[in-house]
């Protein structure tokens, strides 16, 4: 089964994507909104208010709801269809109020998981990638300014005949963002590995292509991953044996999220090495020439390398370094740009590269010395890894623009000088 979990805001066009999308794929479309919106509608035409925890939950054995799936989701609550009467803006505030009860989410829970476990689904809501499926095959989180995300209500209101104003509405959803991101339960927060997408400048199509082609991307990277952990396990340690290699400084490599390691750079083993060292997949951002020698491009495609032409400040492979990270993946860079065996990293030039990279993507840069005696590789040399401090962006993205690079690019290049001090004992 496939599972797409789509998060977010209201009004980010999450139901209408999600909708195209599955008639696309031939997926179910699940709306979990619907199911607060119900128990939010079900408490107001029976007299209860919303925020009467107690009345809500003596109430819920009573609200009986069923789905049918039909080209559209149907919602029955207690046997009857209750088509738009869940829409309007007074059910919206019901359903945000309700939903922040932790009893109305246990009580929603099963229903949303049980249509996941036999179809393949793309369900949109605030907790899905979090709480409700959280193996889910891909996690997005949608949204939009809040301007952009009011006037597209305001719209959809206006074009079913309701009477409202575009500052009702962005009053309405400031206020409904609020509730939902700031409650104890299931606040609508990112997953730690969803994919963070703003589609204020997205039109419905642009935004559904988005979203398919990061499925089609996950999928393949998911395959990637397996076969990469396949040759790994049976390479890496005669790989680690046979060059002595040490790591030193484990405790530093982050268990998850989209990182980038910036190593300084004293031969062709360094990639290998490292990949054989590393516990995870590193992707490394490799010159183009390598590309035209067929048994190597074989084998550094295989292994996830990135075409880096260095004659040019090369946008396409800092770009899909940054989709990478985005998708919570290692990658590996010598801010150098060439090998510099025997010279200390305090005397080289570093590329600024790595910084367009943290820049737009936010990642924590994790910055390694790779150390060998003279710095040569040589037959029975010993290798040493020195993995520092992993830097958060925090520390790196202080300034914008021209200085701002500068300013990053100094910062991981202090790094490694550091780490380079140290693995001399120059610094204790
Ligand atoms: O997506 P929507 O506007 O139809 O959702 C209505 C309310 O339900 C929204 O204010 C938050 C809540 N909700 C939730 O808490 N969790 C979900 N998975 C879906 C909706």
């Amino acid at each position: 089964m496939t599972h797409i979990a789509i998060d977010g805001p209201g009004g980010a066009g999450k139901s209408s994507v999600a909708k195209l999308i599955a008639a696309r794929l031939k997926f179910i479309y699940v709306d979990t909104g619907a199911l607060y919106r119900a128990v939010g509608y079900y408490m107001v035409s029976n007299g209860i208010a919303p925020s009467d925890k107690e009345k809500v939950i003596a109430a819920l054995p009573s609200v009986k709801i069923t789905l049918k799936f039909t080209d559209k989701q149907e919602l029955y609550l207690c046997g009857k269809d209750v088509g738009d009467k869940i829409r309007t803006p007074e059910i919206s505030m019901a359903a945000s109020t309700v939903s922040a009860i932790p009893e109305v989410r246990a009580f929603l829970l099963d229903t949303q998981r049980n249509i996941a476990k036999k179809n393949n689904v793309i369900m949109d809501g605030r907790d899905i990638g979090t709480v409700i499926l959280p193996k889910a095959d891909l996690k997005i989180f949608l949204f939009a300014s809040p301007e952009a995300r009011a006037q597209r209500r305001y719209e959809e209101l206006k074009n079913k005949g309701e009477v409202t104003t575009y500052e009702a509405v962005l009053a309405e959803m400031n206020e409904r963002d609020k509730n939902d991101s700031t409650r104890a339960t299931a606040p609508c927060v990112p997953a730690e590995d969803a994919i963070l997408l703003d589609n204020s400048t997205l039109d419905l199509n642009g935004t559904a292509d988005a979203i398919i082609s990061l499925l089609e991307k996950r999928k393949k990277l998911t395959k990637e991953i397996r076969n990469y952990s396949f040759w790994r396990a049976i390479l890496g340690a005669p790989l680690r044996v046979l060059f002595g290699v040490k790591l030193i400084g484990k405790e530093n490599i982050p268990n998850e999220g989209g990182v980038l390691i910036c190593a300084n750079h004293i031969g062709m083993r360094d990639p290998v090495l490292l990949a054989a060292s590393y516990p995870r997949q590193v992707r490394f951002l490799a010159k183009k020439e390598l590309f035209s020698v067929p048994i190597i491009r074989g084998i550094i495609t295989a292994f996830g390398a990135i075409r880096l032409d260095r004659s040019t400040s090369d946008v396409g492979a800092l770009k899909k370094a940054e989709e990478m990270i985005r998708f919570r993946q290692t990658v590996a860079i010598f801010p150098q740009g060439h090998r510099n065996p025997s010279t200390p990293v305090g005397e080289t030039e570093f590329k600024r590269g790595a910084s367009f990279i943290v820049s737009h993507t936010g990642c924590s840069v994790l910055p390694v010395y790779i150390q060998t005696k003279n710095q040569k590789y040589g037959l029975f040399r010993r290798v040493k890894l020195h993995i520092g401090k992993l830097i958060p962006p925090e520390q790196l993205l202080s300034r914008e623009g021209e200085s701002g690079y500068e300013a990053i690019i100094d910062r991981i290049r202090e790094a490694i000088i550091d780490l380079e001090a140290k693995a001399n004992g120059e610094v204790k």
